[in-house]
């Protein structure tokens, strides 16, 4: 163009070579437009997904995946996070801050993103299974004033073995390690867990059979933030030893002296 404007006689080559010829520039266009679409594309499907596991963290049994699955359904993550945040009030009222290796299993993650109740990820242990239950049933009889919804019709609904065993496989897919055998013996493990959290509740004397919803959501209420908690309490020691003798983290005094 420049050549022409300036009264050069010979076109510019680009415009000659390239731009001439439609079909091939058309071509040549799309591969380098591609380029940026491949080096975004090509690493996400050869690196690995997601955080390694922390040390000590393990997949959830079959029926804590059906309970995860329920409180997936139910919309449990409008209203919960999973997620403690790295400051005092936040360790002082739920425990470790959470970290990334915790979540390898979760699929998806279940972090939230605002609480109107309080977060769940240490929630395991907080409670006896028969608390879980009447609350869950009505969360206005063990927490007066709450906002929460009632779950009544998890006490009547059952769990399907068959359903289990469908979402096991498709988190196998995605890399959770879930053998065949371990897909195969589920129902039989659904029921031993199952039979377990019966036991406890009937010891409260609450009457329920081990296939209902509410069995499977305690078992998964039960089991968030019990693994790697050796693995956490180490690591906090460390950052704690680091943090007390690192020189930045003595307050910075004007002029120079500590
Ligand atoms: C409308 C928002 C809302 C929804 C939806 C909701 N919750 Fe809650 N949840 C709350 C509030 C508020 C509290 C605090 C008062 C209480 O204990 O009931 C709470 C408390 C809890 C607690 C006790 C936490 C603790 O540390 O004391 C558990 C466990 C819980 N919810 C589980 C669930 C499950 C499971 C579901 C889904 C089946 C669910 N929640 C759905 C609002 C909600």
């Amino acid at each position: 163009m420049s050549n022409e404007t300036t009264g050069g006689r010979r076109e510019h080559w680009h415009r000659r070579v390239l731009e001439g010829r439609l079909g091939l520039f058309a071509i040549l266009t799309t591969v380098v437009v591609s380029v940026g679409g491949l080096a975004e594309i090509v690493p996400m499907f050869s690196a690995k997904l997601g955080p390694e596991p922390l040390r000590g963290v393990t997949p959830y049994t079959p029926l804590e995946i059906a309970g995860r699955d329920i409180y997936i359904r139910e919309g449990c993550y409008v209203c919960h996070s999973q997620m403690v945040r790295p400051m005092r009030s936040e360790l002082l009222r739920y425990g470790e801050w959470s970290r990334a290796g915790e979540y390898a299993y979760d699929h998806p993650f279940l972090l939230g993103s605002r609480r109107i109740g309080p977060d769940l990820q240490r929630v395991g242990g907080k409670y006896p299974d028969a608390w879980h239950y009447e609350h869950l049933r009505d969360p206005r009889s063990t927490s007066p004033g709450s906002i929460m919804p009632k779950y009544g019709w998890l006490l009547e609904r059952t769990i399907d073995p068959a359903d289990v065993q469908a979402s096991l496989r498709a988190l196998a897919k995605v890399g959770v390690p879930y053998s065949e055998a371990d897909i195969a013996g589920a129902p039989a493990q659904l029921a031993r867990q199952g039979d377990s959290i019966v036991r406890n509740l009937a010891a409260m004397g609450i009457r329920t059979s081990r296939d209902r919803e509410i069995v499977a959501v305690i078992a998964y209420l039960q089991r968030l933030g019990r693994d790697g908690k050796a693995t956490l309490a180490a690591q906090r020691e460390r950052d704690v030893a680091a943090v007390a003798t690192s020189p930045t983290s003595a307050p910075a005094v004007e002029g120079g002296r500590r």
